[in-house]
């Protein structure tokens, strides 16, 4: 296909959570633009609303969230797909002085919840183990003293959940993580003005006596959500993509980095701020030479959940790339790992996880098979774009899913698509 004229991602799912969970805590009213209509920050938002939040329907337009000190939930709080909602929740409450039973979806419930649990617990909270510390789990909050970590795996909800234990129990919190993750927590928290500081390699807060104040925050465009559209424009045959609004912080762009050294170019333009967050348009263009690369551990973290649309475009190029230490795509919202590799050697490509590692071995015949998403909004996007390319015909197992983080993502992806036979925007 070609690609011709301008799109904008939905807003930034981390930053849309975050944004939600600290105006829920301070101080008077929040206002919020662009936040993800998604149904993770609709999780987020009903949980909040349980324990006391005041929040605007989420929906087109500005969204007022009023604060308020937290209050026992009256019934269990189910975080819906959303990891993101379920980790940061607990580190918000295990400072609270009641307990609350936090649950999820089937995915969720099979989710890894220690790594979050044990610093929480080293920090005195009060939670229950019942299934192994999978949801659902009980936390019964404490009062909570300092904390120094380290994490042994870079998770930014690992992080956030600790810095918002801090934030909340009102203690001290030094973390210091393998590698960088995505740092929205700490820049909303700098932008609000709390003593936030980098000493080491660590971030540690120093939480402040008062409430938060209330805020007002424009959310940028959600890099992961752009990601795709970025990856139809470089599989297109012609034409040009203009990406607008999104964030360009550089724990969430290894994404463009692979990219480039894949040999496609995606320019940068009005780059500009938003609440701490740096945020650009991009243009991107049809790559015809494509080429394999290998992806280091350190790099992880920041295309944490691209590896399923750069292993898809890796499906695409000349010899084999590698991605290093991608063992937690096993516990994201399915086993990303195994069904990456499952699902492009259904539609006819070599490619194998091996321990650790994933194995893609680049090829020009087009793709012809029926994926299984296992409802996964990410396997979901990123094989719909194989799909686009001359001569594929890759069927989806269901597409419901992409309501998570990109409910228009088919609209788009037609649209970006459509234009270039003329019909003009839609
Ligand atoms: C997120 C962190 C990442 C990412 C997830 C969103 C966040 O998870 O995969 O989609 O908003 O903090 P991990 O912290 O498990 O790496």
């Amino acid at each position: 296909m070609n690609v011709r004229g301008a799109v904008r991602p939905p807003g930034d799912k981390s930053i849309s959570h975050r944004a939600l969970m600290l105006a829920a805590l301070a101080r008077g009213t929040s206002e919020i633009t662009g936040l993800l209509t998604g149904e993770d920050v609709k999780s987020t938002a009903r949980v909040l609303r349980q324990l006391g939040a005041d929040i605007s329907a989420i929906g087109a337009g500005t969204v007022t969230v009023r604060g308020s000190r937290l209050s026992s939930p009256a019934s269990r709080l189910h975080c819906g797909n959303s990891g993101t909602t379920a980790r940061l929740l607990l580190g918000m409450l295990a400072g609270q002085r009641f307990p609350a039973t936090l649950t999820g979806d089937a995915s969720l419930r099979r989710r890894p919840m220690r790594r979050v649990t044990e610093p929480l617990r080293a920090m005195g909270a009060r939670i229950d183990d019942t299934h192994g510390d999978a949801l659902p789990l009980t936390i019964h909050g404490g009062r909570l003293h300092a904390l120094t970590y380290t994490t042994p795996v870079a998770s930014a909800q690992v992080k956030s959940a600790l810095l918002l234990a801090g934030l909340t129990g009102k203690v001290p919190v030094n973390v210091r993580e393998p590698y960088l993750s995505r740092d929205h927590t700490e820049r909303l928290l700098l932008h609000l003005g709390l003593d936030l500081r980098y000493e080491n390699g660590a971030v540690s807060l120093q939480p402040s006596a008062v409430r938060l104040p209330a805020f007002q925050l424009s959310v940028p465009g959600d890099a992961s959500s752009a990601a795709f559209l970025i990856a139809a424009a470089v599989l297109a045959e012609g034409g040009e993509l203009v990406i607008e609004n999104v964030g360009v912080n550089p724990t969430r762009t290894g994404f463009l980095v692979v990219l480039e050294r894949m040999g496609a170019q995606v320019e940068r333009v009005n780059l500009r701020d938003a609440g701490g967050e740096p945020v650009a348009d991009l243009i991107a263009r049809p790559s015809a030479a494509l080429r394999g690369t290998d992806v280091s551990a350190a790099e992880v973290p920041t295309l944490v959940d691209e590896v399923p649309i750069l292993a898809v475009l890796a499906s695409r190029a000349a010899g084999e790339t590698t991605f290093r230490e991608v063992g937690e795509l096993r516990v994201k919202e399915s086993n990303r790992l195994e069904l990456i590799a499952a699902n492009l050697r259904a539609v006819g490509i070599d490619a194998n996880a091996r321990g650790n590692d994933l194995h893609v071995q680049g090829t020009t015949r087009p793709p012809r098979g029926r994926v299984e998403t296992a409802r996964d909004h990410r396997l979901a996007m990123a094989f719909a774009v194989l799909g686009t390319i001359p001569g594929a015909d890759v069927q989806l197992s269901e597409r419901a899913s992409v309501a998570i983080s990109y409910p228009r993502f088919f609209s788009d992806l037609r649209r970006i698509g459509e234009e270039r036979r003329g019909k003009g925007r839609t």
